[in-house]
């Protein structure tokens, strides 16, 4: 049978999930009770998840976990953690106390402006589109003052518009380069309609400029949009302790463990297959509260990693040192975060999230999400540098292992107590399992 259709966003939600379970599952009955089984049973609140996407047929579930005991500056929070990986909450509960005991987080917002762009081909002289663009500007700028109007109530509104030439990359381009503040909001709507109005008055503009028409020049707009790179949205979370406050814990004293941890930081500095891993440990955090918090991660995982790259290698967003009798470690990130707009009002388990951070505006978020990144980047760091890694993994790991082999609730529970002094691998369970039946 074909497995391709027309027209399958027109059907109802029932056609499509017998359309899709009778034509790639093999028991199409068994299929259509699991989607059944993600369904909420309330009507009206499915109704509202099934409206945030098209073709939605169920909801995929990943745990919303919390991590309590987090000080950011001198404030204290329970962190909401939307994550399918099972060590990521442990480590962000032992890293939040850890600190908590030595003076909390510390962060500061270093910038909060935005970019979009509107890429164009002229084929007319630099110098002609850069007069015309100087005499346009207000113009540009006044044609979206209805988009805006809201935005400047609010303190936020168009930073800058420039002209850039970027003839040397590709023949006849052009951008304008626009810079944004959008106050609470993440502001890729605002920004993208913004900009499709900018183009569109530029193009007309252009149409009626004598010069232009004199010499048949006309501006061809190819796209507008934001740019999800925003290197000048920036926030930095720190933590800093006396080198001796680090002793002990470890079975090494604490200039043993300092040394250790700045020297792993220097090796994701300078190492991008290093980096990257280390990267992805920062994102754990970061990804997991932004997503409770309804925010888009692709965008924040975008412009994080360019940012990573920013001087030409890919290097830690995380640095360590020494500073007198003091360890300092610090992460420096771009997040383009929203508290209004998007799904922050309309999904339920959003709201919740943002009501248990204490409602927070973008930039306390900002600061809240980096603080999330950094403990969990000093978790993950901590791990390696002394036990390894999959010591704690594997026990955050051994309950889904035995999920997976159907144990039943006592065997789990012997399992755990077996496994609190045995190494937890795939087989060791596996063999526990078979000897307890
Ligand atoms: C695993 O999800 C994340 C780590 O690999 C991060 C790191 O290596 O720093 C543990």
């Amino acid at each position: 049978m074909s497995k391709k259709i027309e027209g399958f966003s027109k059907l109802s939600k029932a056609e499509k999930i017998n359309w899709v379970t009778q034509i790639h599952f093999e028991d199409a009955s068994e299929a259509k009770k699991i989607i059944s089984s993600y369904n909420h049973n309330n009507e009206e609140k499915q109704k509202l998840h099934d409206e945030f996407i098209e073709n939605s047929i169920t909801n995929y579930y990943i745990p919303l976990g919390v991590a309590p005991n987090f000080v950011i500056n001198g404030k204290e929070y329970t962190l909401p953690m939307a994550t399918e990986e099972s060590s990521v909450v442990a480590a962000a509960c032992n890293a939040a106390k850890f600190w908590a005991s030595r003076g909390g987080f510390k962060t500061k917002i270093l910038g909060t402006q935005k970019i979009g762009q509107v890429h164009f081909l002229f084929e007319g002289k630099t110098k002609q589109l850069q007069t015309f663009f100087e005499q346009k500007k207000p113009m540009l700028i006044d044609s979206i003052s209805s988009l805006t109007a809201n935005m400047e109530k609010r303190g936020g509104g168009i930073v800058d518009i420039r002209l850039k030439d970027k003839s040397d990359l590709i023949e006849d381009y052009y951008q304008l380069h626009l810079t944004f503040e959008t106050v609470d909001s993440m502001g890729a709507n605002f920004i993208n309609s913004c900009l499709e109005k900018i183009a569109k008055t530029l193009q007309s503009l252009a149409v009626d400029h004598e010069v232009f028409l004199k010499e048949r020049f006309s501006i061809e707009v190819i796209m507008s949009i934001l740019s999800n790179y925003v290197p000048q949205c920036l926030v930095e979370a720190e933590v800093r302790c006396p080198v001796r406050s680090l002793g002990g814990q470890t079975g090494m004293s604490g200039m043993q463990f300092a040394q250790k941890f700045i020297l792993a930081i220097e090796i994701s500095q300078k190492e991008p297959y290093r980096a990257v891993t280390h990267n992805k440990g920062i994102m754990n955090g970061i990804d997991a509260v932004v997503i409770a918090t309804g925010n888009d991660f692709r965008a924040v995982e975008a412009g994080v990693h360019a940012f990573a790259a920013r001087n030409g290698i890919y290097s830690s967003l995380s640095n360590a040192f020494l500073e007198g009798d003091d360890f300092v470690f610090k992460l420096k990130l771009p997040l383009s975060l929203g508290t209004v707009g998007g799904l922050t009002q309309l999904h339920p388990m959003v709201k919740w999230s943002l009501e248990l951070l204490g409602n927070p505006n973008a930039k306390n978020l900002m600061e809240i999400v980096a603080v999330a990144g950094l403990a969990q980047n000093f978790a993950a760091v901590r791990s390696l540098i002394t036990s390894g890694i999959q010591k704690g993994h594997m026990k955050m790991h051994l309950l889904n292992i035995l999920n997976q082999h159907q144990a039943s609730a006592n065997q789990k529970e012997k399992a755990l107590e077996y496994f609190k002094t045995q190494t937890i691998t795939y087989s060791a369970v596996n063999d526990f399992l078979k000897s307890n039946p």
